[in-house]
C-alpha cells in the first residue's frame, strides 16, 4: 500500500472523503449529451471564486469611508503592487459572472430544466441570481463615484414609492437623508461578508438539489429512467474524468476571452466600469444621465416604462418574480426546446429580443420615442410568461425518444 493509500484510508476512516469524490464525481453518473450550454454551471464557480479571492485582496487596502473611499480605489489602481490587475479582475468579473449566469439561466430556459423535478433547483438558482443583484449592488457603491452614489440614491429612493411605509424604509436603508457614510459602511458590511456567505451556502444547496435529482440535458430525457442491470443509468457516464477534462475546455477558453478584457479592454467600452464613476461622488451634483450596469437594464427599462413610480417599482419586481414561476407557468409534456412545437420556439425567441431590446433601452435616454418601445417590449417581456400556460399547453410537441439519439 502506498504512503497516499494509507493516508486517504486514515481520512477516510475520520471522514467521508473517498465517499464524497465517488458520490459526486467519480461514480456521479451525468447525461452523455452535454453540450455547449452546459459549460457555464462550473464557469459561474470558476466566477464566483475569482470574485471572493480578488474580493479579499481589494479589502486589504479599501477603506469603506466616504471622505476616504474613492482616493483607496485610486490607491489600489496606481501604487499597490498588482492592485490595478486584483481590481480590473474583481470589476470585470462582476460583469462576467452575469454574461455567465444568463447564459446558464437561458439554457435552463431551452432545455426545460426547471421542469418537475428541477424545480427546488431552479428555485434555488432564482435565490442565487437575486442574491447576486443585491451583491452587485451595493458593490457598486463602494468605489463613491459619481455613478456609485447617484445609482444607489435612484434605486433606493424607490422604496419611497411604496404607500404609507415607504418613506420611512428608505431612510431606514440608507441610515441618513440622503447616501452617506452610514450607507456606505452598512453596504460594505453586506458587500464583503453578509452576502458572500449567502451565496456560497445557496450555492451549496443549488448543487445538492442538483445531485439529488439528477442532471437534465439537451435531449431532455430522464437518464435515471433507463437503467442497467448494474443500476447505472445507460445514457450516462461518470462526470469524473469525462466532464472535468470537458469543464477544463470551457475554463481555458473563458480565461482567454476574460484576460482580453481584463488587459486590453477593462472598461469595455464603458458598459463594465461607467466613464462617470471615475469622478468622484459629488452629492451637489447630479449626472446627466443616471444608468445602471448593462446587467440591471432590462428591469430598469421596465421601471421607466410604467408612468407611475409606484407602479413601475411592482412591474419591476413582477419581471423578476415571474421568472421564479417558470416552473408553473411551462405546461408542456415535453422539456427540451428541440421537441418543443413552432409556438413556444418563437414565443422563446421574442423574449429574447424583448429581453436585449430592453437592455439596450434601459441605457438609454427615456425619450418619448424610446419610451414607447419600451413599453412594447415589456408587454412582450410579461406576456411570454403569462401566456405560457396556454400555448405551452396548445403547442404541437415531438415524441421524445425513451433514450438519448446516438
Ligand atoms: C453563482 C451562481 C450559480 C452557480 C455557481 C451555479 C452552478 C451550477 C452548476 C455547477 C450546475 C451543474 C452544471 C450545469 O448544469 O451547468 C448547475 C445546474 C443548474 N443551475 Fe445553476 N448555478 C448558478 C446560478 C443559477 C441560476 C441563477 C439559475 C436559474 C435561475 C440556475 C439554474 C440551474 C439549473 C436549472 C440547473 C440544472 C440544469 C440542467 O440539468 O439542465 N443556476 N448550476
Amino acid at each position: 500500500m502506498s504512503k497516499l493509500t494509507a493516508a486517504v484510508g486514515w481520512i477516510d476512516d475520520r471522514f467521508p472523503l473517498t465517499k464524497v469524490w465517488n458520490e459526486h464525481l467519480a461514480q456521479y453518473y451525468a447525461p452523455r449529451n452535454f453540450n455547449f450550454w452546459y459549460f457555464f454551471g462550473s464557469l459561474a464557480l470558476l466566477v464566483l471564486v475569482n470574485q471572493i479571492l480578488t474580493g479579499i485582496w481589494l479589502t486589504m487596502n479599501y477603506k469603506p469611508d466616504a471622505l476616504q473611499a474613492f482616493a483607496s480605489v485610486e490607491y489600489i489602481m496606481r501604487d499597490v503592487k498588482w492592485g490595478w490587475l486584483i481590481r480590473y479582475l474583481h470589476a470585470t468579473g462582476a460583469s462576467a459572472f452575469f454574461i455567465v449566469v444568463y447564459l446558464h439561466m437561458f439554457r435552463g430556459l431551452i432545455y426545460g430544466s426547471y421542469q418537475k423535478p428541477r424545480e427546488l433547483l431552479w428555485i434555488f438558482g432564482m435565490i442565487i441570481y437575486v442574491a447576486l443583484m443585491a451583491e452587485a449592488f451595493m458593490g457598486y457603491l463602494l468605489p463613491w463615484g459619481q455613478m456609485s452614489y447617484w445609482g444607489a440614491q435612484v434605486i433606493i429612493s424607490l422604496f419611497g414609492a411604496i404607500p404609507v411605509v415607504g418613506e420611512s424604509l428608505a431612510l431606514w436603508i440608507r441610515g441618513d437623508y440622503v447616501i452617506a457614510d452610514a450607507t456606505l459602511n452598512r453596504f460594505f458590511a453586506f458587500h464583503v461578508i453578509a452576502l458572500p456567505l449567502v451565496l456560497v451556502m445557496l450555492v451549496f444547496v443549488h448543487i445538492v438539489a442538483l445531485h439529488k435529482v439528477g442532471s437534465n440535458n439537451p435531449e431532455g430525457i430522464e437518464i435515471k429512467k433507463k437503467k442497467g442491470k448494474n443500476g447505472i443509468p445507460l445514457d450516462g457516464i461518470p462526470f469524473h474524468p469525462y466532464y472535468t477534462v470537458k469543464d477544463i475546455v470551457g475554463v481555458i477558453v473563458f480565461l482567454m476571452l476574460f484576460s482580453v478584457v481584463v488587459f486590453f479592454m477593462p472598461e469595455f467600452g464603458g458598459w463594465f466600469l461607467e466613464p462617470d464613476n471615475f469622478i468622484p461622488a459629488n452629492p451637489l451634483k447630479t449626472p446627466e444621465h443616471i444608468v445602471p450596469l448593462w446587467y440591471f437594464t432590462p428591469f430598469y427599462a421596465i421601471l421607466r416604462a410604467v408612468p407611475d413610480k409606484f407602479f413601475g417599482v411592482v412591474a419591476m419586481g413582477a419581471a423578476i418574480v415571474v421568472l421564479f414561476l417558470l416552473p408553473w407557468l411551462d405546461r408542456s409534456p415535453v422539456k427540451s426546446i428541440r421537441y418543443k412545437g413552432p409556438v413556444f420556439k418563437a414565443a422563446i425567441a421574442i423574449f429574447v429580443v424583448s429581453f436585449i431590446a430592453l437592455g439596450y433601452f434601459g441605457t438609454q435616454p427615456a425619450t418619448p420615442t424610446y419610451t414607447m418601445f419600451a413599453r412594447i417590449f415589456s408587454v412582450l417581456y410579461f406576456a411570454f410568461f403569462i401566456l405560457m400556460p396556454f400555448y405551452s399547453v396548445m403547442d404541437k410537441t415531438k415524441p421524445v425518444p425513451e433514450r438519448v439519439p446516438q
